[in-house]
């Protein structure tokens, strides 16, 4: 089914060409006056030329043909060319009764499906999630879920930092602690315990100790490098604790991520690229583009049409090591070795722009992929606190993101226990966390995903406004009202009758569905989607206040019900695209 936007241009399309034009495009889009007309064409200014015609003239000739068309209640021309246009509510309603009858409500799978990968969430084990980790996760999931709706083949990646320093340290830590575990041996049994020696709360806290360490302890710093380099060498005793390091930190972070309803197709990380470096090194050699520089091996990645500074590519230090940009080549020269992919999108901090711009242009220019591999980097900006500056717990310290997920669920309790119709402390709880996790989310996705935004923890939980318990709500709502209208053996009619202009109003906005989809699955902007949801929650709530769906004559019931089940309907799939639940009470 093609999208309302999509169908009326092609509507209007065979008007101009019955009008004599045939230059393209013809182009529809809301109107910016909806107190004159629903939707707008200014197609006639740009091609009355083509026609030796005034575009005036023009307008009024098409708006005369469009006239006859059952799709429109009003056709006019305005100056100097303007085409305005108003739907006919029975054309309306028979495109809602097809969207009823469709898979994902007649939102049409891509024309051109792609096997893509996701890499998102970027989380580095043997630390805990902290708030900066809150939107890749939660923009991550939103993109899969709607490229997955639009038809495309999805699979998430996690891509763990688990093979940098960060391991070293705690190696170091664990032996200042007790020198005398058997990790520091090198047995050649498998002599090592199979139970971990810290759980995540003692892992954390051996890994803050040692960050804090290294500032003032050059001699720690240093061996906690060598440690780094004699694990990527396979010590086995270093494995060992890695291995324990990797267990504890992974069960953890799934804990956090089932908390915000985000989930990994695979759980790979960087040390699953490791075995793919030497490769990927010898390939760029071979391709003449190793250069040395200070010692290091460089990529030249500059070109003539850069407009910002384009510094080379370091993919191997002096000591031979390797750095975040050769793991990050291997991985992609892995996932295409693995999979038959048309595209990978990174949602990494937008600060990190240089380092995939580089890595790409390396994949790109060493011919390591194909070049229609399309490799997409979507960088958002940082969640502040009130302040303007990252968002930092009251003492000044970096949040963790359990922490911050228990205070605005905390905060959602505190207004259920006002004014819920929920009645067992239990229900309160759980479905406070819904809301808490939703007000998140909502709040995290209507802003633009490179922008930064300030975290309000009062605004975000607001029933009134632009937030996720305010949709949440509105569903509740319509949710009673169906409830009710069952109960009473009322049965939705088939068609939609806009009788009033709010009815109507609501109508045109559910009917627009899958253009919002696909203009937010195509830009990456999950935003789009909570534009529109909030959008028909708002044209939805004007609609309960005018018209008393229950005290009304069965017939009207009939129709509204059926208005009521579709709207509610959008509105869940559009808190699932955003990854947010619904609740039946709240
Ligand atoms: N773990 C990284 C960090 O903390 C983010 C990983 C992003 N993804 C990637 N393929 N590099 O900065």
């Amino acid at each position: 089914m093609k999208t309302l936007l999509e169908e009326l241009s092609t509507i209007l399309t065979m008007a101009f060409e019955e009008a004599g034009v045939s230059s393209r495009p013809i182009e529809v889009s809301y109107s910016r006056r909806p107190d004159l007309c629903d939707f707008q064409c200014n197609s006639a200014l740009k091609h009355a030329s083509s026609v030796s015609k005034k575009p005036l003239v023009l307008a009024e000739e098409v708006a005369k043909i469009l006239k006859k068309k059952s799709a429109f209640l009003e056709v006019s021309a305005e100056k100097p060319g303007f085409i305005n246009l108003k739907l006919a509510a029975n054309w309306v309603s028979k495109r809602l009764k097809q969207m009823n009858q469709m898979d994902r409500l007649g939102c049409k799978a891509s024309d051109n499906p792609q096997n893509l990968l996701v890499d998102f969430g970027g989380a580095n084990v043997a630390k805990s999630l902290h708030v900066g980790h809150l939107r890749s996760a939660v923009i991550g999931e939103s993109l899969i879920r709607l490229l997955y709706f639009t038809g495309h083949n999805v699979i998430g990646d996690i891509h763990l930092g688990d093979w940098g320093l960060q391991m070293g340290y705690v190696i170091e830590m664990v032996r200042l602690k007790d020198a005398s575990l058997p990790y520091f041996e090198e047995t050649t049994l498998d002599g090592y315990p199979e139970e971990p020696p810290f759980d995540i709360v003692e892992l954390t806290e051996l890994y803050t100790q040692a960050n804090i360490k290294s500032k003032s302890d050059e001699a720690f710093k240093a061996k906690a490098a060598q440690a780094t380099v004699e694990l990527q060498k396979g010590r086995k005793g270093y494995l060992a604790l890695w291995h324990h390091i990797m267990t504890v930190s992974k069960a953890d972070l799934k804990k956090n991520y089932d908390q915000l309803q985000v989930h990994f197709d695979l759980w790979l990380g960087e040390s699953d690229s490791q075995k793919h470096i030497p490769y990927v090194l010898k390939h760029l050699d071979e391709m003449k583009l190793l250069v040395e520089s200070e010692g290091a091996k460089v990529v030249h990645v500059a070109k003539a049409s850069d407009k910002k500074p384009m510094p080379p590519c370091i993919m191997q230090k002096s000591n031979g090591a390797a750095l975040y940009a050769t793991t990050d080549l291997a991985t992609i020269y892995q996932r295409t070795l693995d999979k038959n992919l048309d595209g990978i999108i990174y949602v990494v901090d937008k600060r990190q722009e240089l380092h995939f711009e580089q890595v790409f242009r390396v994949a790109h220019i060493s011919q390591m992929v194909s070049p229609a591999l399309n490799l997409k980097f979507i960088g958002f900006g940082t969640m502040n606190g009130l302040d303007g500056k990252p968002f930092k717990t009251r003492d000044g310290g970096v949040m963790a993101l359990s922490d911050l997920i228990e205070m605005i669920t905390k905060r959602a309790l505190i207004k259920l226990e006002q004014y819920s119709q929920l009645e067992s402390h239990e229900e309160k709880t759980q479905a406070a966390l819904k809301i808490g996790v939703g007000a998140l989310k909502f709040a995290d996705l209507s802003n633009q995903t490179d922008r930064d935004y300030v975290f309000d923890m009062e605004q975000f939980t607001s029933f009134e406004g632009k937030t996720g318990p305010y949709i949440q709500y509105a569903i509740v709502r319509m949710t009673s009202i169906l409830n009710k209208l069952s109960e009473q053996k009322t049965e939705a009619s088939e068609n939609f009758s806009g009788k009033t202009a709010i009815e109507k109003a609501l109508m045109i906005k559910l009917a627009a569905f899958s253009d919002w989809v696909h203009m937010a699955a195509e830009t990456y902007q999950p935003s789009k989607i909570c534009d529109y949801a909030f959008d028909v929650a708002q044209t939805f709530n004007t609609l309960y206040h005018e018209v008393h769906v229950l005290y009304n004559s069965k017939k009207r019931q009939s129709e509204l019900m059926s208005l009521l089940n579709l709207t509610r309907e959008i509105l869940e799939e559009c808190l699932w695209l955003l990854g947010i639940e619904t609740l039946e009470k709240m």
